[in-house]
């Protein structure tokens, strides 16, 4: 990996890491999709909620940024449309009643242009249902990876800043400014058990944080992975389970007319 792009690897999303989807499928309660309906799914990984939206609805597309996660959705689900797009720049013919998202706005470090593209792309009177990460989210793994990489020198790849994790106040201004109404807003803690019982934390971290050992020395990864394990253990580790201290956002926008 020679930038901060992550690379997504379809297979180990789908065997450690399908809590992204399962967590997302109440969300689609709160989105409640109507068979008259066209919904994008932004971010839809490899399609599994963008699948269970279809049903629901008139019409379904999903988009997805990583070429890897189209192919696999693709191939799981043939008779839905993919497409490869940026969440921060998108644009299509017809626009949409609704817009879904679960899991990747925090990877949307320009959130004014995403917020601009799903404004522009739904209907007036459209709706947006997103989920991502909130102020605060895995800051205990992301605090001890930093640490970890500082105490060897590596002091560019502890500043890294991956992800955008804002408050409820901070994302419903942003939504307010570019002309949507707000009708709910959650900031909750969901803390988020690991598939593996031994290797937990060290595979979420080669999941989603490998853009950090850039530039590491092969024989410091590992040791790097395992002290970040080890020192959480003691928040992390819980009736011999690893938890992610994740803490999500959650917000139902309306997109409106100027109003006085
Ligand atoms: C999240 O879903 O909150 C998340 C996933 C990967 C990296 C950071 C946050």
């Amino acid at each position: 990996m020679n930038d901060t792009t992550t690379k997504w690897k379809p297979e180990l999303y789908n065997e450690k890491h399908s809590f992204v989807y399962n967590y997302g499928e109440n969300l689609i309660e709160l989105l409640d999709p109507k068979e008259n309906e066209r919904i994008l799914d932004l971010g839809c990984g490899s399609g599994q909620l963008t699948f269970k939206i279809n049903e629901l609805a008139k019409e379904t597309i999903g988009i997805d940024k990583s070429a890897e996660m189209i192919a696999d959705a693709k191939s799981k689900f043939p008779n839905i449309e993919f497409q490869v797009k940026d969440a921060e720049n998108f644009k299509f013919d017809k626009k949409f009643d609704s817009i879904f998202s679960n899991a990747t706005l925090h990877w949307v470090k320009n959130y004014k242009n995403s917020i601009k593209c799903m404004y522009e792309n739904l209907k007036s009177n459209g709706k947006i249902v997103v989920e991502f990460g909130g102020k605060g989210n895995v800051q205990t793994i992301v605090k001890q990876l930093r640490d970890s990489l500082k105490s060897r020198d590596y002091i560019k790849q502890s500043e890294l800043n991956l992800w955008y994790f804002p408050s409820i106040g901070e994302y419903s201004t942003e939504l307010e400014l570019a002309g949507f109404r707000v009708l709910f807003a959650e900031h909750y803690n969901r803390p988020t058990e690991l598939a593996d019982e031994n290797s937990g934390i060290k595979d979420w971290i080669s999941m989603f944080a490998e853009s950090f050992f850039i530039g590491v020395a092969e024989n410091h990864i590992e040791e790097i992975k395992n002290e970040v394990q080890e020192s959480i253990k003691e928040k992390c580790l819980i009736d011999g389970k690893w938890f992610a201290d994740y803490k999500r956002i959650r917000v139902i926008a309306i997109k409106q007319k100027n109003v006085c």
